[in-house]
């Protein structure tokens, strides 16, 4: 009985596999208006050109600094590209903490913050003073790139909402503040999307790594596609890394139809309402909340905790999305369900724990289910750009969600299969982040001058 009525409350998460199949669709129709010379400006999906023209072909060298902001942590690195073992080399990098009064204040704040932080790493490394290193900016944020070093901010997604920023030029931003602090030169700036320097990273370990994809914070993709095909950016030879931003897939309402009323409300009471829809039904900054909404609703309908709320399970965000991670893990779950339970105040028997790994289950199982038929997206329209019968590609991820999830990686694994069953895709998880991608992007781009000397 009581099993029944959860089951009926976590009924609209279920997606069919035909339901699935038509997401796909979906999507695979939007990438071709994000890429169109006219469509593209009022594309959910914005499919943005990177600049980033080739993927690493093991032969990069060089020394570099990075910067890496957006994700849970930011970070400040120095990157030894090819020296040892023809290895990306992180020689040292430092987390440095990005206050919320700052992620929500004013954008010169913010960026003397980003030019403090990297001053400070760079006085306690006497082997750098006086030096002028390549910067690779990892900034995770959708940009129009009108080059690899002038990136204009289309707008703050995720927990960031600075003023003064959006439509802006970034790299000139960060230029200024570095003037102001005045302690330091920064040479050429390398401006990369986390995705890409996700796929960058991994390209230099698998050279058939030509996808990039997050499930951290928030989610996104990229990939390599046919300069023919990128009617918006001159050319036809050769190819180009497109930063899908597939988190604002859905923008336009057509999803509609998958979302849940739990999902409209997580979109109403975020930073940015009606922006990134399908970032918020599968990212980490959001999925805690959805299981959040429902667990309220469950224990409404006394189907929970005795029908006793707490005021953390009536606050926003006080649900957090790594609880999921605890919850669902195998043997150990339902013990830790209980102490996370009692934590928020709540009074969880065992019937209670069940109850609330099914609701994680369901959730965290969607979000996995919809990331796979966006992937199997990406890769069936890369076999198809290239006319192969059957598709043999890696590619490199990176984020929380996919990196803790006792389960998520295989269930979104097992999904793509079934969703493009003539693609076959190696998962190759990024190490150490995506700064090391930057510094890889101005690599490639280094080697390619080289070359064509
Ligand atoms: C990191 C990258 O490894 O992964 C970040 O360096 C990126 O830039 C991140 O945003 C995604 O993960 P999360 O979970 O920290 O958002
Ligand atoms: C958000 C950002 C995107 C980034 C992703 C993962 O969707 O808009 O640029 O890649 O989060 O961090």
């Amino acid at each position: 009985e009581l099993l029944s009525q959860v089951e009926a409350c976590l009924q609209p998460f279920q997606l069919s596999q035909s339901r699935l199949v038509d997401v796909s669709h979906w999507l695979r129709r939007d990438l071709s208006r994000g890429l169109g010379k006219h469509s593209h400006h009022r594309a959910a999906v914005k499919m943005l050109p990177t600049f980033v023209r080739a993927t690493p072909d093991g032969t990069e060298r060089g020394d570099f600094l990075a910067l890496d902001l957006g994700g849970t942590n930011f970070r400040v690195l120095h990157v030894s590209v090819g020296h040892e073992e023809q290895r990306v080399v992180t020689m040292d990098s430092q987390i440095c903490e990005v206050p919320q009064d700052i992620m929500l204040g004013t954008g010169e704040k913010l960026f003397d913050h980003l030019a403090q932080c990297m001053s400070a790493f760079l006085n306690s490394k006497p082997e750098l003073q006086g030096k002028t290193l390549p910067l690779g900016f990892t900034f995770s944020f959708p940009c129009e790139q009108k080059e690899i070093d002038k990136s204009i901010l289309i707008r703050w997604t995720k927990g960031f909402n600075c003023d003064g920023v959006e439509g802006r030029d970034v790299v000139q931003l960060l230029r200024e503040a570095v003037l102001r602090i005045g302690e330091y030169d920064i040479g050429s700036i390398a401006m990369v999307n986390d995705t890409v320097g996700t796929m960058m990273s991994c390209g230099y370990r698998d050279q058939s790594c030509e996808i990039g994809m997050i499930i951290g914070t928030g989610t996104n993709a990229c990939y390599m596609e046919e300069m023919r095909n990128v009617k918006r950016t001159e050319g036809e030879d050769g190819r180009m890394c497109i930063n899908t931003e597939w988190g604002g897939f859905g923008d336009d309402g057509s999803l509609q139809s998958v979302l849940t009323e739990f999902d409209l409300v997580v979109d109403r009471e975020s930073l940015n309402p009606g922006v990134h829809t399908f970032e918020k039904m599968i990212s980490g900054m959001y999925l805690g909340e959805v299981v959040r909404l429902v667990l309220v609703r469950l224990t409404q309908e006394g189907l929970l905790f005795g029908g006793e709320t707490s005021p953390d399970l009536l606050t926003q965000g006080h649900f957090e999305t790594r609880y999921m991670s605890d919850i669902e893990q195998e043997d150990v779950g339902l013990a830790q369900a209980q102490v996370i339970l009692t934590g928020l105040g709540l009074k969880a028997g065992p019937v209670d724990c069940r109850v609330v790994r099914l609701v994680c289950d369901a959730i965290s199982t969607r979000s996995a289910q919809l990331c796979a038929a966006a992937l199997a997206t990406l890769a069936k329209r890369i076999r198809t750009n290239r006319g192969l019968q059957r598709l043999e590609t890696t590619v490199g991820v990176d984020g929380t969600v996919y990196k803790k999830h006792p389960n998520f990686s295989q269930k979104l694994q097992a999904a793509v299969r079934v969703l493009a069953p003539k693609c076959h895709i190696k998962f190759l998880v990024s190490e150490d982040g995506s700064g090391k991608g930057a510094a890889m992007v101005t690599a490639v781009a280094q080697r390619l001058a080289r070359q064509s000397r």
